[in-house]
């Protein structure tokens, strides 16, 4: 076994690093507090070949592999987490399940222009009364001639405000629980489709959340993604990987969170010494450190078996699993080290605070993490 990463991979890591510093970190808080999609950001990520990371180059894609994915996720994060968030979503919600299930025509329609950036792409799945029970999803899908009419209504639909493109899961009838969910590829533009209410959250403010509303929306045939009754397979296996690029994410908020509270605990002094001297903040900072590297080695052992093997939900939702809660423990304790002034938002750990939360809660809650992993290790196979 060898821990070192490929010399590919490190002058990633260094471009990455590099350009979130200079692009995206001083930009953060602006974005943070006008909640505006940064589509500038978008923009600059698709130059460095960051929308499509993991689409061959025949498709529009940089073709790197799972590891390196995580690397990019996980230093865009650092500087800016709805970015990270931004890019996830279409890298591993959107072009993965077209590049994996889509046909010849779809991927050249859909996957070269989001996999290159030119357009933004997004997932929509949860809907008002249905998030952690996918099955139960109730969008209805039916076909008539040569379309299929989606009816229903979609929340909390990341990069929802500018996506171009959206892949959508509806049920050819809902008492077939996920025998009857359906994926399909539904352009903007489509009749019957519309805009609700943006979301005003916590956290991950700029990431354009929103309601899709699919009121009678027209999807031509060919846009069905997969087969009939392939749809909840395909988002589950969309989410295996999903939920490495939100572990990705978790762990570029958990390091900037302890590389601000590095900094603050060794300028600030109280007692007559630099309170990083004291040892209640050192053991903060050790757990903290410690966290972030178990977190780190957990992605990347997700992204390789994701790139080894078709199934791999118990690597991915371990990962998630501990890096989302990881990282909110870090944005907790980097808040707690920089006293008062971590609850002000002058201070980046408070935004980092607000930010860590929906780690746990988006593209799978811990619990139901826990319940995929005991799933997994309870199977008798
Ligand atoms: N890959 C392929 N197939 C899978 C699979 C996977 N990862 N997981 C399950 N399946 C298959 C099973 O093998 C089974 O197939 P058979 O019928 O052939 O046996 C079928 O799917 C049903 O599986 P389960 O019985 O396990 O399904 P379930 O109803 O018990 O649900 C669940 C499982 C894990 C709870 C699932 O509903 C789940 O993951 N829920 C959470 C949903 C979620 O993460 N939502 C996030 C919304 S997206 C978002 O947040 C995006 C964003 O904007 C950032």
């Amino acid at each position: 076994m060898d821990f070192h990463l490929t010399r590919e991979q490190d002058m990633l890591r260094e471009t990455v690093r590099a350009f979130a510093e200079e692009v995206l970190k001083p930009r953060a808080a602006g974005l943070d507090r006008s909640r505006e999609f940064p589509v500038d950001n978008y923009r600059r990520c698709a130059e460095l070949g960051l929308c499509g990371m993991m689409v061959p180059e025949t498709y529009g894609g940089a073709g790197f592999d799972g590891v390196s994915y995580v690397i990019a996720i996980e230093e865009v994060s650092r500087a800016c987490a709805s970015t990270g968030v931004i890019l996830s979503v279409n890298n591993s919600l959107f072009c993965a399940p077209i590049l994996r299930f889509g046909n010849e025509t779809q991927k050249r329609k859909y996957l070269v222009p989001h996999a290159r950036g030119e357009r933004i792409g997004a997932y929509c799945l949860t809907e008002p009364q249905c998030g952690s029970d996918a099955a139960a999803l109730s969008t209805l899908a039916r076909r008539t001639g040569d379309r299929y009419l989606l009816k229903g209504n979609k929340v909390f639909v990341t990069n929802g405000v500018a996506a171009d493109t959206f892949v959508v899961y509806a049920t050819l009838d809902p008492g077939l629980r996920h025998k009857g969910i359906c994926a399909f590829i539904v352009e903007r533009g489509f009749p019957g489709l519309s805009l609700g209410k943006p979301e005003h959250k916590l956290g991950i403010t700029c990431s354009g959340s929103v309601e899709i509303v699919l009121d009678g929306c027209e999807v031509p045939a060919e846009n069905l993604l997969g087969t009939e009754g392939e749809g909840f397979k395909i988002a589950m296996a969309t989410l295996d990987g999903g939920r490495i690029g939100i572990a990705a994410q978790a762990i570029g908020i958990a390091r900037a969170a302890l590389e601000e509270s590095l900094a603050y605990s060794q300028g600030r002094q109280a007692f007559g010494q630099r309170i990083a001297d004291f040892q209640a903040i050192q053991w903060k900072l050790a757990d903290m450190a410690t966290e972030i590297e178990a977190a780190r080695l957990l992605a990347y052992r997700a992204a390789w078996t994701r790139d080894h093997r078709e199934r791999c939900s118990l690597e991915t939702s371990m990962a998630k699993l501990f890096a989302s809660e990881a990282c909110m423990r870090a944005a907790r304790e980097g808040v707690q080290i920089h006293g008062g002034y971590g609850y002000i938002n002058e201070f980046t750990v408070e935004r980092l605070f607000r930010d860590a939360k929906i780690t746990e809660i988006y593209e799978g809650t811990s619990e139901i993490q826990r319940l995929v992993i005991a799933k997994e290790i309870l199977r008798e196979d």
